[in-house]
């Protein structure tokens, strides 16, 4: 038991078990809390724009659900989630090139609980998850609530590096450490907004063959993309070697916390028993309001409609980001709701952070989406929540602290350390750190 599972002022801190000690509040949940205040823009949270969906839609579903399905959508259901819904997804993962059978999907609440539930099946303590660096942050607290070990492999442009996962494999392996998942976001990855290349995505699964490393292909952007579609799922092309995870959430509305995984059949099984001894189903009402809409509104272009909101935020982004802070480089993302913004070596994202809220903008430092303290000199600016308006002013209020920063910091290469520092630490919130 150790001080990091709890603090002496929780009369109940040295009783959590030891997998609790990678629970502490992270850096999002307290940016939440800050940035929740209206005069803050807030370029940090990854909240879907729900108000694009008509909210007839979804009462209309709501509705329906009560009147003609209530004796089934108020009762328990099946551990594996209703057939119907399930029937209906094969249909959302065609349009990703996946084709599975009914009996391959299990559904969950949202893709977060099918991540718990994946590493619940097959994470020890030591065992070591690999996941592109940035990785999704929640996954990460996931994977060390485990106890397992996250080992970033590194990524560019166009997604995961091939011959830094070959790398990274041979290190973790001389180290006598077992390698249980390859964890990757593949399309408009979460932070970073990139996509893995078709052939990339084909030598990533053949490393992963020949490794004998099971991949953990997570995908809640596919379909949210501004020009051209992203390259088809890897479970497109490896029934056997690849779980995938889908949500409603971004398409849809995260409220409804319906997510589900496809997953070889064996793996299928056990998914479905861990689902039962977390949760016993998931919510018969849930699914039966998705299946209404899915079955009587036109969803496809309800996706159409989020895209169109979704770019012209980006494209606000972009533009503002090339006007404001054109020194700096930031990708530049196809789909999804993020842009990875790089800032020079010297300055670090995190300390920068209480400075930016009092500009009233809030972005997630870097660090936050590293297991291993990297991301200091970058952060992930979300664009899927603010209007364009509030974008651009966002991005105005954030080149003035970066600019500021800057200064502070040629200031201090002129006059030495004591003039600059209070001035960097002074303006912290109590809950930012
Ligand atoms: C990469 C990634 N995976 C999973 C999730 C969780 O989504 P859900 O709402 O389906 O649990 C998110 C949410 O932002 C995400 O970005």
């Amino acid at each position: 038991m150790n001080e990091a599972q709890g603090t002496n002022l929780d009369p109940w801190y040295s009783h959590y078990a030891e997998r609790t000690a990678g629970l502490s509040a992270s850096e999002v949940r307290a940016l939440f809390a800050v940035a929740s205040r209206p005069e803050v823009v807030s370029l940090a949270g990854g909240m879907p724009y729900v108000s694009a969906l008509p909210q007839e839609l979804i009462a209309g579903a709501v509705e329906r659900t009560v009147r003609d399905h209530g004796a089934v959508a108020l009762q328990y259901g099946s551990g594996q989630g209703t057939p119907r819904l399930r029937e209906q997804i094969l249909d959302v993962m065609a349009l990703e090139g996946i084709r599975a059978s009914v009996d391959d999907v299990v559904v969950t609440t949202g893709s977060q609980h099918a991540l718990e539930l994946m590493s619940k099946l097959f994470l020890d303590p030591g065992d070591v998850v690999i996941a592109e660096g940035p990785s999704y942050v929640t996954a990460l607290t996931v994977f060390r609530s485990f106890q397992a070990e996250v080992v970033h492999t590194a990524m560019d442009a166009d997604g995961l590096v091939p011959q830094a996962l070959r790398e990274t494999i041979a290190r973790v392996r001389a180290e006598g450490r077992r390698i249980k998942l390859l964890y990757t976001v593949p399309s408009f990855q979460n932070p970073m907004g990139v996509t893995l290349s078709w052939q990339r995505r084909m030598e990533v699964l053949e490393i992963a063959r020949d490794n004998d490393i099971l991949v953990l292909e997570d995908n809640p952007y596919g379909l949210l993309y501004f020009d051209q579609a992203p390259p088809q799922a890897m479970r497109s092309v490896d029934e056997e070697g690849v779980v995938y995870l889908g949500t409603f959430s971004k398409t849809l509305a995260p409220g409804l916390r319906v997510g589900w995984a496809v997953a070889p059949h064996a793996i299928r099984e056990k998914l479905v028993l861990a689902n039962e001894a977390a949760i016993l189903s998931p919510s018969s009402f849930a699914q039966t309001v998705i299946s209404e809409y899915l079955s009587t509104a036109d969803w496809r272009g309800q996706i159409d409609v989020f895209r169109g909101v979704y770019r012209e935020r980006r494209d606000a982004m972009l533009s503002a980001l090339a006007e404001q802070l054109p020194s700096l480089s930031w990708t530049v993302p196809n789909g999804g709701f993020y842009v990875w913004l790089s800032l020079p070596e010297h300055l670090d994202s995190k300390a920068m952070l209480p400075r930016a809220v009092k500009e009233l903008v809030a972005y997630t430092p870097g660090t936050a989406f590293y297991s291993d303290g990297g991301g200091r000199n970058a952060m992930r600016l979300s664009f899927c929540y603010p209007t364009p308006d509030f974008i651009r002013e966002g991005i105005r209020r954030l080149a003035t602290v970066i600019n500021g920063e800057l200064a502070l910091l040629s200031e201090f290469s002129q006059t030495g350390p004591l003039t600059v520092q209070p001035t960097r630490e002074g303006v912290l919130p109590p809950n930012v750190g």
